[in-house]
């Protein structure tokens, strides 16, 4: 039987393949997979942790947010901030970006993350996640500032996620392909479970909040409908659905199986673009369904082109296998 291969070990051959993987980048990446471990057990212990439940605040965009949140937050920051790779984080549980303390020196990346995907989910013991998503500082000035994470997705340098369910698995890229690592508890290290992951171009499979269903715009009516419709209908087969709402979970689903995930803009909040966030939601997922072999579009144009214009600001997401998320976004085109 061939040996496990570590995180580590998977991260020192690619660093030998693919000369364009720094030292201070690979270190960055132990040291996210380092702080997922951590947020892994505080999810593990649940109610003997005392880790449920709301923390009585409310983050940036009035979401209530619960006490996991802030620990995983918590857990990310301090694990990244002395390191010397980093220059400043993001994230959805703080308003402003926050910069590398000037006690430990400045590194030139950025990471900005989704600490805990799925909040709702966690005091029903049901999938949550982490999502990251790693960016180069900009050169030209010395002090950072959120304008430095004003980058579109095709810019990222690493995206991942780790999804907190049975089992504990990282999902990585460094834009050569797509690594799954499980968290095996007892070594206490990740281990490469699968490498090369491929979504199936076709599906059978949709993932969509239903109960909005009177919000949507036309075309994305269009397509469940037809969905619906199964094998009699236009689409000449009979359709699933799954909704976990964690987006990590669904799109691991989607990673694993294939699928089609979508959070489509609605008329309840006419004038935000849709519910995820680009920065740290949905370009990190993009760019991993992109590196799969899928596709993703917030209905018109392909996520990783949009240019952000603010730190939270929010998409409308189509992602999954090519061929059905071409026929959604052919749809929005059609219809203008
Ligand atoms: P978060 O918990 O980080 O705020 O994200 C929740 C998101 C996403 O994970 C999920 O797909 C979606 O919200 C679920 O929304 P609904 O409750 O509207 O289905
Ligand atoms: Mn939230
Ligand atoms: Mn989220
Ligand atoms: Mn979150």
């Amino acid at each position: 039987m061939t040996k496990p291969i570590s995180l580590t070990r998977y991260l020192i051959e690619q660093q030998r393949q693919y000369q364009h993987i720094p030292d201070q980048l690979r270190l960055l990446l132990e040291v996210v997979a380092r702080a997922c471990k951590g947020i892994s057990h505080a999810v593990n212990k649940g109610a003997l942790g005392g880790v449920l439940g709301s923390a009585g605040s409310e983050n940036v965009q009035g979401e209530v947010q619960k006490k996991l949140d802030i620990i995983a937050n918590d857990v990310l920051i301090e694990a990244n901030e002395w390191g010397g790779h980093l220059a400043a984080m993001a994230s959805e549980e703080m308003e402003d970006i926050y910069t590398v303390p000037k006690r430990y020196p400045q590194g030139e990346y950025l990471l900005v993350f989704d600490p805990l995907d799925g909040s709702s989910n966690i005091d029903v013991n049901v999938s949550i996640g982490t999502i990251f998503s790693v960016l180069q500082k900009n050169h030209d000035h010395a002090e950072v500032t959120a304008d430095d994470f004003l980058q579109p997705g095709s810019r990222q340098v690493a995206a991942g996620y780790c999804v907190y369910g049975p089992q504990t698995t990282l999902v990585l890229t460094l834009g050569n392909g797509v690594a799954m690592f499980t968290l095996d508890r007892e070594q206490g290290s990740f281990v490469l479970t699968q490498e090369n992951v491929q979504i199936p171009e076709d599906t059978k499979e949709f993932a969509i909040n239903m109960s909005n269903y009177r919000h949507w715009d036309e075309p994305v009516k269009r397509y469940i409908d037809e969905c619906l419709q199964g094998a009699q209908g236009p689409r000449g087969k009979n359709f699933n659905m799954r909704w976990i709402a964690s987006m990590v979970a669904d799109v691991h689903r989607i990673i694993t199986r294939g699928g089609i995930f979508m959070y489509p803009w609605d008329q309840r909040e006419p004038n935000k673009p849709g519910k995820l966030r680009l920065l740290y939601e949905a370009n990190p997922m993009s760019w991993l369904i992109e590196q799969a072999g899928g596709a993703a579009t917030n209905g018109r144009q392909r996520i990783l082109d949009v240019q952000p214009q603010s730190l939270h600001e929010r998409v409308s997401v189509v992602l999954g296998s090519r061929n059905e998320v071409e026929r959604v976004t052919r749809y929005h085109l059609e219809a203008t």
